[in-house]
């Protein structure tokens, strides 16, 4: 059989990932695609409008471990955040609390990432929130 090439970590999220599901009326949500892989991820949003804490947050993956696994901490990592400081999580950040990442699965990792800036981005433009300086997705 051929090692696994994943973290301890990647696996546990992806065999029992957190924050798997959908949220009804979400404030922001969206659904990115990977041109390199074709595959989807979803990512909904509840948002206080006094604080701009994200309250909720959920996910759904068509995609592999890596984009699962991704997803699942982000999220946890998002929930309780405000929405600028959810805007301004590092890919970087997220690939070190993951346990690294297969080069060839990086493209996995940036999807969810682009996932939750853009659901982010679209309760802004719901909102009458959209920022001037939109940080890049790095
Ligand atoms: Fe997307 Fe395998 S190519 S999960
Ligand atoms: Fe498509 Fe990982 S191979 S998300």
């Amino acid at each position: 059989m051929p090692s696994i090439p994943y973290s301890k970590k990647v696996m546990d999220l992806f065999l029992n990932p957190k924050n798997l599901g959908e949220i009804e009326n979400p404030d922001g949500q969206a659904t990115e695609g990977s041109p390199a892989c074709g595959d989807i991820v979803q990512l909904q949003l509840k948002v206080n409008k006094d604080t701009q804490v994200i309250e909720d947050i959920k996910f759904k993956s068509f995609g592999c471990a890596s984009n699962i696994a991704t997803a699942s901490i982000i999220t946890e990592i998002a929930k309780g955040k405000t929405i600028q400081e959810a805007k301004n999580l590092k890919y970087s950040q997220v690939v070190e609390e993951l346990g690294g990442l297969p080069a060839v699965k990086v493209h996995c990792s940036i999807l969810a990432l682009q996932s939750l800036k853009r659901a982010i981005e679209n309760y802004e433009e719901k909102n009458g929130l959209v920022a001037k300086d939109r940080p890049t997705d790095e």
